[in-house]
């Protein structure tokens, strides 16, 4: 565990933005036996005045969160999986990706972006680098070429060594994972070619802002990047970045492309987000201590709907058992006396009791066999895919619950 009063890339003194209070870590799943051992932090999110980097006061060790029993599978998704894919074409059809060109995925998860590029385009000169060791041999029984490791700048010389420079560097809502940045940022200077590209892609802060959904602030994500942020890191490591496209992967999220090659023409684009987030007040304090009193009216709103159907008897069940609503039920205090179960499709959840908190998760298939009257979409980030799949099952039967920006109820996802 490390507190940081002070920015991890810049060194500034940062302000509090939000404190939503003591937390477990949020893919912490856990069986009865382990109520009592659960690992507690403060959840506090802060900003820096200087370099705009958003991040935790107060992150748990890494070794906490991403371990031999990660419980995330990224093939559990299929929106996840056709955005790889997507991706994996961008590389070879706009990029010109020859099979020479090494590409290195960090947090490839088991099947990120090198899966397509193997798959459907037979690029074998891949390196995936993963830290938990269960989804990296998930992707190595898929016939990738895997390190089982944490990327710096450290394990990043090794691998030079030993794979030589990478083209192609990727990173998928990894990035906003890694506390020390600065070393991170340095390993992929380090790693790149003198013509390479760096494409990373985290949850963006202004969609954090718009949305409220403060349930992407937990432990994994020490970071929540705007164009701003990056702008002054890769300034800070003589890298360019030269142009950011919107996705609406993650609950809404930003893709940055980087290179080392200074002589490379910024995008129209970019320079339009950078003068957004200005006007937007990104170097203000008033945008974040709006975004302070819309959390605490986003969680008195969904108690309030919550509670009123309770007390009518109504069993509300959460669809997902996801990270982001570990941060809302603890935030809220959520527990069985509001949500009965939580229903999941990941087999490393299921039969677990959320963090916390301490809801039951069930299958898919109880899930179908006890239909409640509410669902709570915890999963909101999959909603188009969940939209799709409930159509003729959930949504015929019951009402759904969202909670951003405040709390509602609606027929239909
Ligand atoms: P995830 O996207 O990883 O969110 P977070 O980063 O906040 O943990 O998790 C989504 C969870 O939702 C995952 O455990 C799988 C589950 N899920 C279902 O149970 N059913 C579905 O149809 C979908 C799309 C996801």
């Amino acid at each position: 565990m490390s507190e940081h009063s002070f920015c991890r890339s810049c060194g500034n003194k940062l302000f509090e933005v939000v404190n939503f209070g003591k937390m477990p870590i949020a893919n912490a799943f856990v069986h009865k036996e382990q109520f009592k051992k659960e690992y507690m932090f403060q959840l506090m999110a802060m900003n820096c005045p200087r370099c705009s980097l958003f991040q935790l006061y107060e992150q748990p060790d890494p070794s906490l969160l991403f371990h031999d029993n990660y419980a995330f599978l990224a093939d559990t998704s299929r929106v996840m999986q056709q955005h790889f894919s997507l991706l994996a074409e961008e590389l070879i059809k706009d990029f010109n990706l020859k099979n020479d060109e090494l590409v290195t995925e960090i947090g490839s998860n088991d099947s990120g972006v090198i899966y397509y590029l193997n798959k459907s385009y037979k690029h074998t000169n891949h390196l995936g680098v993963e830290p938990s060791k269960n989804v990296c041999e998930i992707s190595n029984s898929k016939g990738l070429r895997m390190k089982n490791l944490f990327f710096n700048s450290n394990t990043a010389s090794n691998l030079i060594s030993e794979f030589g420079k990478s083209k192609y560097f990727i990173s998928l809502n990894t990035l906003a994972h890694i506390p020390d940045i600065n070393s991170v940022l340095k390993g992929i200077h380090d790693f790149l070619t003198d013509d390479g590209i760096y494409i990373t892609e985290d949850p963006y802060l202004f969609d954090v802002f718009n949305k409220v959904s403060y349930d992407q602030i937990y432990d994994e994500h020490v970071f929540i990047f705007s164009v701003t942020a990056m702008k002054n890191l890769c300034d800070k490591f003589n890298l360019q970045l030269f142009d950011v496209k919107k996705t609406d992967t993650a609950g809404g999220s930003m893709r940055y492309y980087i290179t080392k090659n200074k002589t490379t023409k910024i995008s129209r684009n970019l320079v339009s987000y950078l003068d957004f987030e200005k006007k937007n007040g990104i170097f203000e304090t008033k945008i974040y201590s709006t975004f302070r009193k819309n959390c605490e009216k986003s969680k008195n709103s969904l108690l309030d709907t919550l509670t009123t159907l309770a007390e009518k008897n109504n069993k509300i069940v959460s669809y997902g058992a996801t990270s982001k609503s570990t941060t809302i039920f603890n935030y809220c205090n959520i527990g069985t006396d509001l949500i009965s179960f939580i229903t999941d499709t990941t087999s490393t959840k299921i039969n677990k009791y959320s963090p916390g908190v301490h809801i039951p998760i069930y299958d898919y298939e109880y899930f179908l066999n006890n239909l409640p009257n509410y669902c709570f979409l915890g999963a909101w980030n999959h909603r188009k895919e969940i939209s799709i799949k409930e159509k003729e099952i959930f949504s015929k039967k019951g009402k759904w619950i969202i909670h951003t920006p405040e709390a509602k109820i609606i027929n239909d996802l």
